[in-house]
């Protein structure tokens, strides 16, 4: 495996932990090298010191032992260049030769794009060049050797596009993984399993029984050191083009005909182009926007967005958003999705709920100040994963009253604490060549058209009511009067 930006957070937090997870599991080859390449000037050994450092601020001490730090820490070595220079890519190709050699003819080469986006068509461009990387035309050619993406893929539909086309002239399609670690969550995985491997809830997934979904993705964490990434990015195109929109293709999708990429992948990109566009004029029946000032998360006061590092003073950028997608289509006509993500809440959370529709008829009389629940299911992606369902009971007594309950399904309580991560999933099903939970070219420029105007008529009006809600707090007083003019109200999952 390849890292290009292997000085970088993401290698540190993420790919490293995921890879020594991995081989400590027996997941990989005895043989399974790394040769990480980034411009820091390092030899072997320092970066197998910086990585086992890492290792250990990043992992729990059980698991980060020094016996097992000594095993992993020797499969590591590195080359420093600039992506943008070809003797990087000669100096990656006599290294991957060395380390190649004596070794089995058809092992694969895995390079993953650990760097800034806009270097991304540079190193493609390289690697096909060099040599370093082949294209392969057919999906068993051995050796084998695919590039993963990191998101965000494209900041456009054009960009988007344009990016395709640069990878496409490089590799073919089977090779290509654009990564959205939410998809290698336990939980999302879980949902195709629920829907499509039990018979009773295909039968209530419709317009028929479902009243509305909520999909949210909140977070308490501010925009940290980002400050000059998010200030381009906001939280559509961080949040929704990709994680939020996918959630949404897998809960709306219709049944694949089998669990292969092309065939779950077929299903997601049709929800995303059933989707009803969005225009200028709609804009306000469709969205909320927001962004948090100064507050209090966890006990601790907290600044606004507005004095972040990198932000400009009186940015427009969104850290909060809600949008209404309408799919327009047979099972759905009729059911609002809506989704929302945002900065600085009071607790992080990610969940699907559907909201049942209530029963035609009511026999039972409601007294003063009682409410009647309509029935929830509540996938809970994270924290405390999970299922729950909501429904009415009666309490006990001689009257007829009724309160709802909640049958619970609990990963940890059901199967015990595995701590197992996205991008183990991920870099796992990517060696061995499953493209399932990858997203495709048309996925990636579809979910770009999807959001592409609402970036841009945000981008255009700046709000003048900016901050609008106070870090630490549930978002904006509009977005709560805006979905009850739609008849619903917000869970606070
Ligand atoms: C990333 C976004 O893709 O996802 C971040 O760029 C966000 O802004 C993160 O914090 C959330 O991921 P998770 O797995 O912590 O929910």
């Amino acid at each position: 495996m390849i890292i290009f930006g292997a000085g970088g957070d993401l290698t540190r937090r993420k790919l490293m932990p995921a890879l020594f997870r991995l081989a400590g599991a027996g997941m990989l080859a005895d043989d399974f090298t790394v040769l990480g390449v980034a411009r820091e000037a390092m030899d072997d050994d320092l970066f197998r010191a910086a990585i086992r450092t890492a290792l250990e601020q990043f992992l729990p001490p059980e698991e980060a032992t020094k016996e097992a730090l000594d095993k992993f820490v020797p499969r590591l070595h590195y080359v420093a260049g600039d992506f943008a220079e070809a003797a990087t890519y000669a100096a990656v190709q006599e290294r991957l030769t060395v380390l190649e050699t004596g070794r089995p003819a058809d092992g694969g080469r895995l390079f993953y794009l650990a760097i800034p986006p806009s270097v991304y068509a540079t190193a493609i461009d390289h690697l096909a060049q060099s040599g370093v990387a082949r294209r392969l035309y057919a999906q068993s050619d051995r050796p084998w050797v695919r590039v993963i993406i990191e998101k965000p893929f494209g900041s456009s539909l054009e960009s988007a596009q344009a990016l395709n086309g640069v990878v496409r002239r490089a590799f073919s399609e089977h090779q290509i993984y654009r990564i959205d670690h939410y998809l290698g969550k336990e939980t999302v995985q879980n949902l195709l399993v629920c829907r499509f491997a039990n018979s009773i809830f295909e039968p209530l997934w419709n317009r028929q029984h479902i009243h509305h979904v909520q999909i949210t993705a909140v977070e308490t964490v501010g925009v940290e050191r980002r400050g000059r990434y998010y200030e381009e990015a906001g939280v559509v195109r961080d949040m929704f083009q990709n994680h939020l929109l996918q959630l949404l293709t897998l809960t709306a999708m219709e049944p694949p005909v089998t669990f292969s990429a092309d065939a779950v992948r077929d299903e997601k990109a049709k929800v995303l182009h059933a989707i009803r566009p969005i225009t200028p004029a709609t804009m306000h029946e469709y969205s909320v926007r927001g962004q948090y000032g100064p507050g209090t998360i966890d006990g601790s006061a907290v600044r606004g967005y507005r004095t972040e590092p990198d932000v400009s003073p009186d940015s427009g950028t969104a850290t909060y958003a809600a949008v209404r997608f309408m799919i327009d289509n047979w099972r759905w006509q009729g059911v609002p999705f809506y989704l929302r993500s945002a900065k600085r809440m009071p607790r992080r959370a990610t969940e699907i709920a559907i909201q049942f529709r209530q029963p035609p008829h009511l026999m039972f009389p409601l007294r003063d100040g009682e409410a009647f629940e309509p029935n929830v299911l509540a996938i809970r992606v994270q924290p405390n994963e999970g299922i729950s369902l909501r429904f009415e009971v009666k309490t006990p007594g001689v009257d007829v009253r009724m309160a709802s309950v909640e049958m619970d399904f609990n990963y940890v309580e059901a199967f015990g604490d595995n701590g197992h991560e996205a991008y183990e999933t991920l870099i796992l099903d990517c060696m061995l060549g499953d493209a399932t939970l990858f997203t495709r070219s048309d996925e990636v420029e579809a979910a770009w058209s999807v959001v592409d105007p609402m970036i841009e008529f945000w981008g255009h009006k700046a709000p003048d009511h900016f901050p609008n809600y106070a870090a630490g707090t549930w978002g904006p007083s509009v977005a709560d009067e805006w979905i009850h003019a739609l008849g619903c109200r917000w869970r606070q999952p």
